[in-house]
């Protein structure tokens, strides 16, 4: 594996590299997990080059968020991406991606940012989509990968690729869990022992709507409500939302009629964890 820090060098590895065929581009902020290593499965089987990002993107964080103290374990990545069949990792300082501080030109998404995530966090999916389209720009991938975990995320890059005309084919991996259900987070490692076991809440909150939903229950507001009952058992449990949406529009269903994204944010202690599931 190449580990390539500036643009520079990354863009010769990425011409040397068009002889293997197509290239998939895992973007991740690291501390890797089993999440990201799935990620980097699907993209080794079906590219003959596979390149990781590995970058912290402060322009994502709101002033009171985790940036400083984020997890950071680059030595333990390298030899975990080694492992997977990463051919070239990309880990670029701040300076490299941010050299005056910021860029003055953002890729701004619309309504799709306004709801969910984006009504807690303002400004973060303007700070993902650019930092994604200087990825697209910088490894030219044909394909990228990205977790269901962050579906809202998945929707907004789906969207930015659409509307911009990015040469590139979103490819979206199915959430990787704990043995307990509990998506697996660069994020969990912040929760103490009591905090782990109460944040299985999150998805016996999801699984009680999909549950439901396929009894036949079709109302969404009885499927929000009953996702709050399982959350309000649990005292260490903060709601911040629960949603079910139309999982293209993000608008809020009345009716889950056909598709729908169910998804929660919830506090647990000082933690901010989201998960989703889609019903068909
Ligand atoms: P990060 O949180 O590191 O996640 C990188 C990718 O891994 C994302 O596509 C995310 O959805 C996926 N992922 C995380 N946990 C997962 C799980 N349990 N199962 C499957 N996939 C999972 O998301 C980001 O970084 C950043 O916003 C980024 C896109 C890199 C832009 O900075």
């Amino acid at each position: 594996m190449q580990i390539l820090t500036t643009i520079d060098d990354f863009r010769t590895a990425r011409a040397n590299a068009r002889a293997t065929g197509s290239l998939g581009l895992v973007p991740t902020m690291g501390h890797l997990h089993d999440g990201h290593l799935e990620l980097v499965r699907h993209a080794s089987a079906a590219n003959g080059t596979v390149a990781v990002s590995i970058f912290v993107n402060p322009t994502q964080f709101g002033p009171d968020e985790d940036m400083l103290t984020y997890p950071r374990d680059v030595e333990r990545d390298r030899v975990l991406l080694e492992e997977v069949g990463c051919d070239l990792l990309f880990y670029p300082p701040v300076e490299e991606m941010y050299p005056t501080g910021g860029v003055d030109i953002q890729v701004v998404p619309g309504k799709l940012a306004a709801v969910l995530e984006g009504v807690s966090r303002p400004g973060h999916f303007r700070g993902v989509a650019t930092v994604v389209a200087k990825l697209f720009n910088i490894v030219q991938p044909e394909r990228a990968y990205f977790g269901q975990k962050d579906g809202q995320q998945l929707v907004v890059i789906r969207q930015m690729v659409r509307d911009l005309d990015f040469p590139v084919e979103i490819v979206a991996v199915p959430t990787v869990r704990e043995p307990d259900g509990l998506a697996m987070s660069s994020r969990n490692t912040y929760l103490s022992p009591d905090e782990r076991s109460a944040a299985t809440v999150l998805y016996r909150a999801l699984m009680r709507a999909q549950e439901l939903h396929l009894d036949g229950e079709h109302d969404a507001e009885v499927l929000r409500a009953a996702m709050s009952d399982v959350l309000a058992s649990e005292p260490l449990a903060a709601v911040d939302y629960v949603s079910v949406a139309d999982p293209e529009t993000l608008e809020e269903l009345v009716l889950v009629d056909s598709q729908a994204m169910v998804s929660l944010a919830v506090r647990i202690g000082g933690t901010r964890l989201i998960d989703n599931v889609l019903l068909a």
